[in-house]
């Protein structure tokens, strides 16, 4: 069965069909999905969705981006939410220098912050860090990341990055770039890296895999994805299918 560790269901582009669209998901080999929470609204949402289906989990968390929107009161919130039984884990949190919709300082703070959070619910985090490679990883190593345990969601770093995280005991997340032509780093990852750290992902609506690329994306077409990651570790789809669930599986200690 296919696990989406990081989607966002919650997303305006899901307003037309949401319910049509994860309805379809169990007669479509997906057995599990975390919606994962960016914005306070989107972790409403996401534990909403979660208390909906038996089969979606929540992860609650505000992305670097919303860091304008972070206060005492919001993080008491988040801590609520965490206590929930289906929520999984503490994000997306992190650094986005791409962007850098918020001042660095401001995100560097709240990413901080939400790692204590991590550390007081004994939750796993997931991760956001966009060309913000060192400094996430320095603030990660320097706050004992590795005691919560989490994922890199949509990695885009070098595969020693990678190899640094696994160390750490994190998974690595594998999306939809994956199946891109140009995307040789990551391909370069998912060769070097032992499948029993990597694990799959949408990031839906966004990052949809050949040969939808630039469509919404959405759990379903993470056979895709699977496909590839089974083509370059020479392993039959089935096989990687399954470890990659039961990686997932320990990742949300579900
Ligand atoms: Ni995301």
């Amino acid at each position: 069965m296919i696990f989406d560790t990081h989607a966002h269901y919650d997303d305006e582009a899901f307003d037309g069909d949401r319910e049509e669209v994860l309805s379809s998901m169990r007669d479509n080999n997906v057995g599990c999905i975390v919606n994962v929470g960016a914005s306070l609204k989107g972790v409403k949402e996401s534990v909403a969705l979660s208390s909906r289906y038996s089969f979606i989990y929540a992860a609650a968390g505000i992305h670097p981006d919303e860091a304008g929107s972070m206060s005492g009161e919001v993080l008491e919130f988040l801590h609520s939410q965490c206590m929930l039984e289906k929520t999984v884990a503490v994000g997306e949190i992190g650094l986005d220098y791409h962007w850098d919709v918020e001042p660095r300082e401001d995100q560097q703070k709240w990413f901080i912050e939400q790692l204590h959070l991590a550390k007081e619910v004994d939750l796993p985090v997931n991760i956001h860090s966009r060309e913000a490679a060192r400094d996430t990883f320095d603030i990660m190593k320097r706050e004992h990341a590795g005691s919560t345990g989490g994922v890199i969601h949509c990695f885009s770093g070098s595969l020693e990055m990678a190899r640094e995280y696994v160390r750490m005991g994190y998974y690595i997340g594998i999306g939809g770039v994956v199946t891109f032509k140009n995307s040789r780093m990551l391909k370069q990852i998912v060769m070097d890296i032992p499948l029993e750290y990597l694990v799959t992902e949408t990031d839906s609506p966004y990052l949809a895999p050949e040969p939808f690329r630039g469509e919404r994306n959405d759990s379903r077409n993470l056979s895709y994805v699977l496909e590839e990651i089974a083509r370059i570790k020479g392993l039959t789809v089935q096989r990687v299918e399954d470890i990659v669930y039961e990686n997932a599986k320990n990742l949300y200690r579900l």
